[in-house]
């Protein structure tokens, strides 16, 4: 702790993981005071850019609005018109912002653990944050998803989260099932067996979506990723989905009165939820979207103010 602030002493922003309660608590703290506009950042002399190699509308415009919110200088960048496409490595991709004299390295990557390489460079002068990486973690959405079950709870413990849908497929659940159970939150998973992750059984229970409904105080929907579906979405029945695994108008009234509905998005629409309860009552996938502006402004501030 110094001047009231708890040290979280990362050059990079990789993975919650290794990051202490209090240290987590810190960075939701610093999220709600961006967003109540307790905080405010102003690096005019800093620069960012954000290299995203796999398709992305929320976390890529979002670290965006929060770099420019932060009065930081944003360099444009595309993979598809770099020297990428003449062979360039992500490495020296990474060493030639640095070299121009970049503060701040936002990259979505397809491959699990990209950043291995890229953290190790000794003396980097840039800070590396993990957008999301292949089928291992998002950070930085397990911080807006946080910070949005604590405004709405303010507590983690013993509340009763269900992660349901593709949870093999998926950072987010990976990210979420792992950090949630440190902060003392009972985690259960659901939806098609195949789908189960059995490395996450440490984390959680697996459990019948019909049996967790009504005792749930978050439910956590999961996108399907046919993207990473070896049959690429052949043999798949949008309406059978819903019906066997998502939440259906019949299913979200036997929720309790107080519990909410989270997605990461983007949404398939009549799969992992009706498509009328996405803005519903009790929804807040879009608050979500707006909570991961001031999450991401917070991962900056403790990243370029270095406490
Ligand atoms: N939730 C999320 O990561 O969305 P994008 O893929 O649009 O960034």
């Amino acid at each position: 702790m110094k001047n009231g602030v708890q040290q979280l002493k990362r050059r990079h922003f990789i993975t919650l993981n290794d990051f202490t309660p209090d240290q987590i608590q810190t960075l939701i703290d610093h999220s709600l005071k961006f967003k109540q506009g307790q905080m405010t950042a102003q690096f005019h002399d800093r620069y960012a850019v954000n290299l995203f190699f796999e398709d992305s509308t929320r976390t890529h415009k979002s670290f965006e609005m929060a770099e420019r919110k932060s009065s930081i200088q944003v360099l444009e960048f595309s993979p598809e018109n770099s020297s990428l496409k003449k062979g360039e490595t992500l490495y020296d991709t990474v060493k030639t912002f640095e070299a121009i004299g970049v503060d701040l390295i936002v990259i979505r990557h397809g491959q699990e653990a990209f950043y291995e390489e890229l953290i190790s460079i000794p003396n980097l002068r840039c800070s590396i944050v993990n957008g999301g990486d292949g089928a291992g973690q998002h950070p930085s959405q397990s911080l807006l998803d946080l910070m949005t079950i604590y405004e709405e709870f303010k507590t983690f413990q013993d509340l009763k989260i269900a992660i349901a849908g593709d949870i093999r497929h998926s950072r987010v659940a990976k990210s979420n099932a792992q950090i949630l159970n440190k902060l003392g939150a009972k985690v259960y998973f659901t939806g098609p067996a195949e789908w189960m992750d059995e490395s996450l059984h440490a984390y959680g229970t697996y459990v019948e979506m019909d049996e967790l409904i009504d005792k749930v105080d978050v439910l956590m929907l999961l996108r399907v990723q046919h993207e990473r579906h070896s049959n690429h979405g052949q043999v798949f029945s949008k309406e059978g989905y819903l019906k066997e695994y998502g939440l259906t108008k019949e299913r979200e009234r036997r929720m309790n009165e107080n519990s909410i509905i989270m997605h990461p998005a983007p949404v398939n629409r009549g799969v992992e939820i009706a498509t009328e309860l996405v803005e519903c009552q009790r929804s807040r996938i879009f608050k979500q979207m707006e909570n991961g502006v001031y999450a991401r402004m917070a991962i900056i501030d403790s990243l370029l103010n270095e406490y």
